[in-house]
Formats: C-alpha cells, structure tokens, sequence
C-alpha cells in the first residue's frame, strides 16, 4: 500500500521563483513549476500525442531491456524515481526488479498521491513510500529505507530540462542521497532533426501550449496574479549553439500586470523563458554521467534513433595508473 507522502518543499517557493525569474533580463520561469495537478494532467496528454515520441519510445526501450537491467542490478533493491508523474513506466522495472520498496518523488503533490495509490494497487505487498518536494534540493529518503541497496530511476529525459552545470550537480545529488552501492536507470532524449523536435515542442493539437499556457493560470490563481493570457503565445525553438529545444511565452502586446503586489511590464515580442529540454548524443550522455559522479555500464538506443535509456553505476573510487 502507499503511505502518505512525505512532504519536502517550502510552500512559498513558486512565489519567490516568479518573482526572482521576472526581475531578471530576459525573464524566465524553472520549467519545475509547470507541474501543478493541471500541468501534469497536460503533461500526461503531451505524452499521447503523435508528435511527442519519448514516451512511447522509452516504454519500448524498457519493455526490451529491463530484463537485461534486472540481472545487473540484482533483486531486492529499493527503487527511487525521479520525478515519477504518473508512473507509468514503473511497472515494466518493478515487474523486472522486483524491489524491497519503492520511492517516487514528485514535486506535484496531489497527482503523486494519486499516481502512488494507483501504482500501490497493483502492487499489494509492495511497500510504496511517495516523497513530494524538489529534487533539485536536499533531499532526505524515508527512513524505512535508510541506508538499504538502492536503484534509481529517472525516466521522461527530465535531466534534460535542466542546464549542463546543473545536470552534473544534480546528478552528483542523486549519487549522495542513493549511497554508495547503487545504480540509476536513466532515459535521454537524442538530438536529432531540428524538424521533429520543434514539432514534438509544438504540436498541431495545442496540448503543449496549453501547458505551457498553465504557468500563467497557475500564476494568476497562486500568487494572486493579473497576468492577461490571451495576451501571449506558445513559443518552442530549437537552439542548435545550445543543442537545446527552448519554450518560451512571447507578450502579442505591451502589458503590465502585477504578482504577489509586485508591478511588471513589457513589452510586444518579449517573452518569459519557461523551459530547456537539452538533447545529448550518445556519447555525450555518457560524458555527462562521468561528470556527475557515475560510470556508465550498458546503454541503449531505440531502432529508430530517437532515444537513449542508459545504466549507470555510482562511481567505485578507483585507483589509476
Ligand atoms: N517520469 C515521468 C514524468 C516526466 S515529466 C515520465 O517519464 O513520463 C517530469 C516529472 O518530473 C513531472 O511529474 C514533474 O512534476 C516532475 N518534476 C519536475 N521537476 C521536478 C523537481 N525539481 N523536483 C521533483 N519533481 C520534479
Ligand atoms: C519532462 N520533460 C522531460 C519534458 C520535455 O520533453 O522536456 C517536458 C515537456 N515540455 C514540453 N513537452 C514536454
């Protein structure tokens, strides 16, 4: 069954987010706050679309290889996701790994609870213990599982919403709050044609910009926000200097509007910078685990080239000649 979920985020972090992000030049909103329920309810949409193929082409990916994963890793591991959302991929590494426990950690807390007594549902016997808070701050396990031989999970390409630097810093987090005798299960978008990524950032239905779209809603309703939304459009572009697929706001008109009683204009043209979603080659997937404290074992990509899921090991501190 799935216990209540621990909560680990300060309740005025959004607050403070927006109205640092909106002092800055050019403005920009963490990607993190897309996800009330609402985002992650549109996030969940976003993944049926046509245009968006890493979900269906990483549940593929672990369809075929979590077997492999399993007779690496060893039964009995505690599983740690990040940023579980709805947890669909889950089962096919539960079924594969057969865990002692299992930690998704999701800063939407209301859906993390709902997608924990689901996924505990199908799962009677396995002990499901959700953690609602940021990943991108310290974080303390349950201390059922303090301690025990973990595996991590971090699926979706998440890493890739955040920069280079950051993404080492996090993944170096990740290997201190999992110990020493852990692996990680992590999924990552490849670069490809400008065409297809703009497209699966963009797509003909609008669920995308609904959901970028939201971070405004959710402005105006949280922090007592009098952001006008038809005044702006849905912008995703690929940034190749940066090897990076960017969503932006983009004001149709000159306008001001205040948050939290604070005043902020601007101008036709200028957007509010809500999300990066980097794409590394192969290789550079590879680098990147190195560079966060992890040495990688086995890797995988999709028939179609489209994405990579790799694992990983923490680190041994080995000696060198
Ligand atoms: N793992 C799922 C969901 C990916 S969407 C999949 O592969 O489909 C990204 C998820 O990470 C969302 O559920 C979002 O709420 C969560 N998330 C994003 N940034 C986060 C952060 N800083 N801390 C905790 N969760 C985060
Ligand atoms: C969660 N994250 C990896 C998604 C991505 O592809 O960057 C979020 C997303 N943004 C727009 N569509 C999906």
């Amino acid at each position: 069954m799935a216990s209540r979920p621990l909560v680990a985020s300060p309740p005025d972090a959004f607050g403070a987010a927006v109205l640092a992000g909106l002092a800055q030049t050019p403005k920009v909103v963490p990607a993190r706050y897309f996800y009330d329920n609402a985002g992650s309810e549109l996030f969940e949409q976003i993944t049926e679309l046509p245009e968006y193929y890493p979900t269906r082409t990483e549940i593929g990916l672990l369809g075929v290889h979590a077997g492999e994963i399993a007779t690496r890793v060893g039964a009995g591991r505690i599983v740690v996701e990040f940023g579980s959302g709805s947890s669909v991929k889950t089962p096919l590494l539960l079924r594969a790994v057969a865990p002692a426990a299992y930690v998704p950690i999701d800063i939407s807390a209301d859906f993390l609870t709902e997608s924990a007594g689901t996924l505990a549902a199908d799962f009677p016997g396995l002990s499901v213990l959700p953690l609602a808070g940021d990943f991108t701050r310290p974080l303390r396990l349950p201390a059922q599982v303090a301690g025990q031989p973990m595996l991590g999970f971090f699926p979706g390409s998440t890493l890739g919403n955040a920069a280079p630097a950051s993404a080492v810093d996090l993944l170096r987090a990740f290997a201190a709050t999992l110990g020493d005798d852990t692996w990680l299960v992590i999924g990552l978008d490849l670069r490809k044609d400008r065409h297809v990524l703009e497209a699966a950032y963009d797509d003909k239905a609008g669920v995308t910009a609904a959901f970028n779209m939201n971070l405004l809603a959710r402005i105006n309703r949280e922090l007592g926000g009098t952001v006008d939304a038809s005044a702006f459009r849905h912008r995703a572009r690929w940034n190749g200097d940066a090897g990076r697929v960017e969503m932006h706001l983009e004001a149709q008109r000159d306008l001001a509007f205040e948050v939290l009683g604070q005043r902020f204009t601007m101008t036709q043209g200028e957007t509010i910078h809500t999300e990066n979603s980097y794409k590394w080659t192969f290789d550079e997937a590879r680098l990147l685990a190195r560079a966060g404290g992890w040495t990688p074992i086995a890797g995988w990509i999709d028939p179609a080239g489209l994405f990579g899921l790799h694992l990983w090991r923490v680190a041994p501190a080995a000696g060198e000649p």
